[in-house]
């Protein structure tokens, strides 16, 4: 169970290492082909528009040719960008290659996290589930200090071209891995998800009771977006896309991306003092997804989302407050640093991998590859929005301003979460039921 589940992750290392690589590696392309700034900013947002069409894209395909060829499909994907990355010619080439990279992470972002909870037992779905998010955390430090071992010889051809070892290792692993038995009881390869049942459950017993419960959930079979003419689906829908987005728009990129910039505007001025803080955020959002994975299948999704969200709303007033003064040195320099830590530590035990989690879980079977495709495309959306404007935001409404409206969105997903998310916890995936609390 446990490989399975870490060779789906690898579509969140993959997530991460390709979201997190650019941020050094545009240094040395804006040099090496002379970008201009918004070229520049282009070839660092075509990968999120990538992400929007590979999101679409990919419910519908999990659902059409399974689980499995579509993960299968992402590490193509992922192979190609990274070669056609690092090998580019030109700007426009690179600007290809990105893109592509930017599906195979859209097409992974929705059915990594679907694969997972279909094949993992009740009792221990969050764990497994978490694990794709400690794979995103993962990729994302990797990033970092790739970038940081590669940026003295300016070498952003293998910055990017790294991508291709842990693409090979999805693909080979894909290859290998069991199909979901709940897509194949949903296309009706009965003998086929019995045996893949008892691969993955060893035991009759479990296998048995699994196949009823699936079953059960497959008499109202119905196909694309009809699905959503029933009342609870589109509740689901509705808790789906809000909670994606506001998973965006509480902030967490503007801390994973521009983290350097930020640490300047708090006072920190020299280039290794800001890489060395970012490498500890990029730590601290790694270790602190272990809380998750521990915790979340004993105390529960709403819990786990309470704690962060407080968590996260104290350190972003915190920082609203610090950037308020009119000199942020010294102590208040400190705490702003302080607050950025603990805000991403937050982040990564609740909103970060619990988004994922409920979104595998929400949907009933006949609607979980669209749902999650639907609700993952608003997550790219939010992703898209909140990255490109945030310095706009900062020059508009400067620093205090942006990080208060975090902070009142923090307050608006603790309501969300309150009146609006079941909880999930240790439920068969069949037996779970959106209805407001
Ligand atoms: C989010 C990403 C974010 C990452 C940070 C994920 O759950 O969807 O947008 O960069 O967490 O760890």
């Amino acid at each position: 169970m446990l490989l399975i589940a870490s060779v789906a992750a690898l579509g969140g290392l993959l997530f991460g290492y390709d979201t997190g690589v650019i941020s050094g590696a545009i240094l040395f392309i804006t040099k090496d082909f002379a970008l201009d700034t918004r070229m520049a900013e282009f070839t660092i947002s075509i990968v999120l528009i990538g992400c929007i069409g590979g999101a679409a894209a990919a419910g519908g395909l999990a659902d059409r040719i399974g689980r499995r060829p579509t993960l299968l499909s992402a590490g193509l994907v992922f192979l190609v960008g990274a070669i056609v990355s690092a090998l580019a010619p030109n700007d426009g080439v690179l600007l290809v290659g990105r893109f592509v990279v930017g599906i195979g992470i859209g097409f992974s972002s929705v059915v990594a996290p679907l694969y997972i909870s279909e094949v993992a037992p009740a009792t221990i779905r969050g764990s497994l589930v978490s694990l794709y998010q400690f794979a995103i955390t993962i990729g994302i430090l990797t990033a970092y200090v790739v970038d940081y071992a590669l940026a003295h010889g300016g070498e952003w051809r293998w910055m990017l071209g790294l991508a291709v070892v842990p693409s090979l290792i999805l693909i080979g692993g894909m290859l290998v891995m069991p199909e979901s038995p709940r897509y194949l009881f949903k296309i009706g390869g009965d003998a086929r998800a019995r045996s893949e049942l008892l691969r993955i459950h060893v035991d009759a017993a479990t296998s048995e009771r699994e196949e009823r419960s699936i079953r059960e959930s497959l008499t109202a079979k119905s196909g694309g977006f009809e699905v959503f003419r029933v009342p609870s689906t589109r509740l689901a829908l509705f808790i789906g896309v809000s909670l994606a987005l506001l998973q965006q728009i509480t902030g967490i990129n503007t801390v994973i991306y521009y983290g350097p910039q930020i640490f300047e505007m708090a006072g920190v001025t020299s280039a290794t003092a800001s890489i060395l803080a970012q490498a500890l955020v990029g730590t601290v959002n790694c270790l602190l997804t272990l809380v998750a994975i521990f915790f979340v299948d004993r105390i529960g999704r709403k819990p786990l989302l309470y704690a962060g969200l407080v968590g996260m709303f104290v350190a972003l007033s915190a920082l609203a407050y610090s950037f308020a003064q009119p000199h942020l040195s010294g102590r208040l320099g400190t705490i702003a640093l302080a607050s950025m830590m603990v805000y991403v530590g937050c982040f990564a035990f609740s909103l970060g991998p619990i988004l994922w989690l409920l979104l595998a879980e929400i949907f009933p079977l006949p609607a979980r590859g669209l749902g999650m495709s639907i609700s993952t495309l608003a997550n790219w959306v939010g992703n898209f929005l909140v990255s490109q404007f945030f310095l706009t935001m900062v020059e508009r409404l400067g620093q205090a301003g942006t990080f208060s409206i975090y902070a009142a969105l923090c307050v608006v997903t603790i309501i969300f979460v309150r009146t609006m998310v079941p909880e999930t916890k240790r439920e068969l995936l069949e037996q779970i039921r959106v209805a407001p609390a």
